[in-house]
């Protein structure tokens, strides 16, 4: 893979927390690069550092040092405006907890993004019902969040990542609150989702079944990537 066709490029990225007297060094001198298409988790301890990676690549957070560049911008260089806009138009996020709001139907919840990011009444349509029939909640998209399943309320979330068309999907724990069937089968239906829309998705986990269904696993600790293994390849 060369720098042109990298989806996500980490450059020497360190992140440095500052508690007081107490250094946190969370990332320390990270390199990645994620192709277009894949399917990758990180892995690793608690506190190596998952979450603060995955922070940079969707701009919720910056670089102590390093760049990161994703789909060809540097985001590492945004201001919090810029940093906002990239990640509504680019950037897919699920959450550990669902994150849905719970005021709104699956249905007001998955085109929400689409909303901000300003997307016509009648395209809206077309992808909320087409995404959330796929997932298998035809029937339910009158439902708030808490007349549905963990299950269920993350197939919503997942929509509401892929509806806005993002470059990358990022999501943190995404079955953490899941029983192993739960997450098997939200798995197998965003490694489909993955294929026939072919979106790239990126996962922290330390779920067995997350790494296991991933195609590669980069493996954090301390703050430091220290294994990066590729599946089904000679
Ligand atoms: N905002 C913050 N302020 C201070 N320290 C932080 C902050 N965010 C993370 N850290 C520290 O940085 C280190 C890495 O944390 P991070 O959340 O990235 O780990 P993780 O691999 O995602 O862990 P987990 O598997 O438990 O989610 C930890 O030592 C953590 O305490
Ligand atoms: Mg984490």
């Amino acid at each position: 893979m060369t720098a042109d066709e990298a989806l996500i490029e980490v450059r020497d990225v360190h992140r440095t927390f500052y508690q007081g007297e107490i250094e946190v060094r969370a990332l320390r001198g990270v390199d990645l690069k994620v192709a277009p298409g894949e399917f990758t988790s990180l892995a690793g301890p608690s506190g190596s550092g998952k979450t603060t990676l995955l922070n940079q690549i969707g701009c919720l957070d910056r670089p102590t040092k390093g760049q990161v560049f994703v789909d060809g911008t540097e985001v590492s260089a945004f201001n919090k405006t810029e940093a906002a806009q990239f990640r509504l138009n680019k950037i897919g996020f699920v959450f550990q907890a669902y994150n849905l709001i719970p005021v709104l139907s699956a249905y007001e919840n998955a085109e929400f993004v689409m909303l901000l990011e300003g997307v016509d009444a009648k395209e809206r349509k077309r992808r909320v019902e087409s995404l959330l029939s796929e997932v298998g909640l035809e029937g339910m998209f009158d439902r708030r969040p808490h007349e549905l399943s963990g299950g269920q309320q993350q197939r919503v979330a997942v929509v509401r990542a892929l509806a806005g068309r993002p470059a990358v999907v990022l999501a943190d724990e995404p079955t953490a609150n899941l029983d192993s069937k739960t997450s098997a089968e939200l798995l197998d239906l965003m490694a489909e989702l993955n294929r026939e829309h072919d979106v790239t998705f990126l996962f922290s986990s330390h779920d067995p079944d997350v790494l296991e269904r991933s195609r590669r696993v980069v493996r954090m600790d301390s703050g430091k990537i220290v294994a990066d293994e590729r599946k089904g390849e000679e």
